[in-house]
C-alpha cells in the first residue's frame, strides 16, 4: 500500500429486513460517514430511502442478470467494492438483512480488504432468521433448529434431523446447478421434496414465511403440506420453515453416564463436608 495515500477502509452493515424499524444507530453513522455506499437490497423502495442518507449511493442491483452465474455476478459487486477501497476511500457495503447471513460478497470482499491489509469489518443486522423467530413464535432453543440453502439438500448428502425446526432458504431457486436462473419450477421443487420425504411425511405441515419489507405490510405465513409444496407459489423473497415431525429420543447411554458422573460429584462434596 502507498503510504502517502488516505488509507481506504471498508465496513459490511446489514440495513435489517423492514424499511426504518431494523437500521440501528452503528450502522447508520456508518452508512453516514462513508465516502461511498455500495447497496445490495431487495427493494427498490428501500433503496430510495438509503438514497436519502447519502449522495453517493451505488445500486449492487444490476449486476443481476438471468442467465449470468450468481457467482460471477458477486465477484463484479467485490471487485466494484475493492476498487473504492484500494482508492483510499471508506467505504460501507450496506446489504438487507443481515450482512453476513447467506451473503457471499461481503464475506469476501472483507476477506480481501484485510489480506490487502486495509481495514475491514462487518456489523450485524437483523435477518430474515431473526424476523421468523418473531414473527412464528420459534425459539430455536427449544428443539434446536437446522438451517440449510436448499439446493445444497439436493447437492449434497446432508442429515436432517427431524426432531429439530429445519428452516430452508433459497427455495425458490432449488435445484439451478447452473447459479444462472432467477426461479426454478415445480419438477425441481419435487426433487426436494422427494428429499424432505426421507425424514418427514408428506402430509407434514410446512410455512412458507415473508416477512414485511415494509412497514405497512404484513408477513407471509402460509401452511402448505410437504407432498404440496412443487405447486406453491414461492419466490426469491420466501423461506420454507419445516416444525419437528418427530419427539426427540433420550439418549439412555448418555444419561447412565451423566448419572455415574453426578454420584461421583456428590459424593465428593460430602467427602469434603
Ligand atoms: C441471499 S439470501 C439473503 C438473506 C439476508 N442476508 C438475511 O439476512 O436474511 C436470500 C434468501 O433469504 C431469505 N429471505 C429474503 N428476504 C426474505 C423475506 N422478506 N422474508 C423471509 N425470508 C427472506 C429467502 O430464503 C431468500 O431466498
Amino acid at each position: 500500500m502507498d503510504a502517502t495515500r488516505t488509507p481506504g477502509s471498508l465496513v459490511c452493515v446489514g440495513l435489517g429486513m423492514t424499511l426504518g424499524s431494523h437500521l440501528g444507530p452503528l450502522a447508520r453513522s456508518h452508512i453516514e460517514q462513508a465516502d461511498v455506499v455500495f447497496a445490495g437490497l431487495s427493494d427498490g423502495i428501500v433503496e430510495l430511502w438509503l438514497n436519502k442518507m447519502h449522495t453517493d449511493v451505488r445500486s449492487l442491483q444490476p449486476y443481476y442478470r438471468e442467465g449470468r452465474s450468481r457467482m460471477q455476478t458477486y465477484r463484479q459487486m467485490v471487485d466494484a467494492i475493492l476498487t473504492e477501497v484500494r482508492a483510499g476511500k471508506r467505504v460501507c457495503g450496506v446489504f438487507y438483512g443481515h450482512p453476513g447471513v447467506f451473503a457471499w460478497a461481503p464475506h469476501k470482499s472483507i476477506e480481501i480488504a484485510r489480506s490487502e491489509g486495509y481495514p475491514a469489518r462487518m456489523e450485524p443486522g437483523i435477518s430474515a432468521e431473526d424476523c421468523l423467530y418473531a414473527d412464528l413464535g420459534i425459539d430455536p432453543g427449544r428443539f434446536g433448529c437446522q438451517h440449510f440453502e436448499a439446493s445444497q439438500l439436493l447437492f449434497y448428502q446432508r442429515r436432517i434431523d427431524p426432531t429439530a425446526y429445519l428452516v430452508l432458504w433459497q427455495v425458490g431457486l432449488v435445484g439451478d446447478q447452473s447459479l444462472a436462473r432467477f426461479s426454478t419450477g415445480p419438477a425441481y421443487k419435487q426433487v426436494l421434496v422427494d428429499v424432505l420425504a426421507r425424514d418427514y411425511p408428506l402430509g407434514h405441515e410446512l410455512i412458507i414465511y415473508r416477512t414485511a419489507t415494509l412497514p405497512i405490510q404484513s408477513p407471509r405465513i402460509e401452511r402448505v403440506v410437504l407432498g404440496d409444496l412443487p405447486q406453491a407459489d414461492i419466490g426469491m423473497a420466501d423461506t420454507v420453515v419445516i416444525p419437528p415431525a418427530r419427539a426427540m429420543q433420550v439418549d439412555h447411554e448418555m444419561r447412565a453416564r451423566l448419572d455415574v458422573l453426578d454420584r461421583a460429584m456428590s459424593d465428593a462434596v460430602r467427602d469434603v463436608g
